[in-house]
C-alpha cells in the first residue's frame, strides 16, 4: 500500500466522518460526536503526556509544536494551551479544512497540508516538541521510517519526540490465530468495505528493536518506550520519547 492510498483513505473519511476517523470510539460513527468531549480527549492526552515528561525530568521548552498527523486539529489545539506556538500537518486536504475551522488560538496555532514522503516543509530545528498518536500505524513501515528520521532533523538540539507506532502482532508467527486475522483484517477487509464503497484504513508496524535503530542513526537518543496505544488487543504498540541529540 503507497502513501497514495493513505491520502485517499483519509480525504474520503475527512469528508464523510472526521472525528470519528480521527478517533473511532464506539456509539460516535455517523455524526455522533459532541465536538466538545471530543476536544477534551485531547486536552487529556496531551495533559498526560506532558505530566509523563515531568515525571521523567525532561527539559521541555515551550517554543514550537508539531502534531504530525493532526487530523481535524485535536491534539494541535491541546498544545496551543502549553506552547507558544503549534502546527499541525496533515496529508488529508478535507482533515486540514476542519482543523482551522476548530481553531481557536489565531495566528499561534497554524495547519498545513503535506503529501510528500519527508517533512521538507518545514526547515531543520523549528521545534521543540513533536507529538504524534494514531497516525504512524496507518503509513506504510518505509514512509513512517522517513518521517521518523525526519522528526530528528526538524526538532532543535534538545527538543523532544513523542511518537506511537505498533511493533507487531500479539499471535505467535504462523499460528492459527494469526492466520486466522490475517484473513479476517486483511482481504476479508478490504473486500467488505469496497462492498459498501469505503476505503480501507491500513494497519502497519515497525518492530521495536528498528525504530529504536532509526532512533539512534538520525541524531535522536530513546529516552523511554511504554506500551501504549487503542490497537493494543491485536498488535503491541509503543510510545517513544526520545530528545535530538
Ligand atoms: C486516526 S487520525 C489521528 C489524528 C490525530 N493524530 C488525533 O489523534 O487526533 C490519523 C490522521 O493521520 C493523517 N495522516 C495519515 N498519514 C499521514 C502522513 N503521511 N502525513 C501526515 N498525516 C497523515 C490522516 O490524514 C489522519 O488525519
Amino acid at each position: 500500500m503507497s502513501l497514495k492510498h493513505v491520502q485517499r483513505t483519509y480525504e474520503w473519511y475527512g469528508n464523510a466522518d472526521p472525528l470519528y476517523a480521527v478517533l473511532s470510539d464506539k456509539g460516535k460513527k455517523g455524526h455522533r460526536w459532541d465536538v466538545g468531549e471530543f476536544f477534551e480527549a485531547g486536552r487529556q492526552e496531551i495533559g498526560r503526556a506532558l505530566t509523563y515528561l515531568d515525571r521523567l525530568g525532561v527539559d521541555l521548552k515551550r517554543g514550537a509544536a508539531l502534531d504530525f498527523g493532526c487530523g481535524v486539529g485535536r491534539l494541535t489545539q491541546a498544545l496551543c494551551e502549553h506552547f507558544d506556538e503549534a502546527v499541525g500537518v496533515d496529508i488529508s486536504s478535507s482533515m486540514i479544512r476542519h482543523a482551522r475551522s476548530y481553531n481557536r488560538f489565531g495566528d499561534r496555532c497554524s495547519y498545513h497540508l503535506n503529501t510528500t514522503a519527508d517533512l521538507a516543509l518545514f526547515d531543520d530545528a523549528s521545534f521543540d516538541f513533536i507529538y504524534t498518536n494514531i497516525v504512524l500505524q496507518h503509513i506504510p513501515a518505509a514512509a513512517s521510517a522517513k518521517y521518523i528520521a525526519e522528526f530528528f532533523r526538524v526538532l532543535r538540539p534538545g527538543g523532544i519526540a513523542m511518537f506511537q507506532i505498533p511493533s507487531g502482532r500479539r499471535h505467535k508467527p504462523g499460528s492459527l490465530g494469526e492466520k486466522l486475522s490475517q484473513v479476517a483484517r486483511g482481504p476479508l477487509r478490504r473486500l467488505w468495505k469496497r462492498v459498501r464503497g469505503k476505503p480501507t484504513v491500513e494497519m502497519h508496524q515497525i518492530h521495536r528493536s528498528r525504530v529504536e535503530e532509526i532512533i539512534a542513526e538520525s541524531g535522536g537518543r530513546l529516552i523511554d518506550v511504554r506500551q501504549f496505544g487503542s490497537v493494543r488487543i491485536t498488535r503491541v504498540s509503543y510510545m517513544y520519547c526520545a530528545v535530538r541529540e
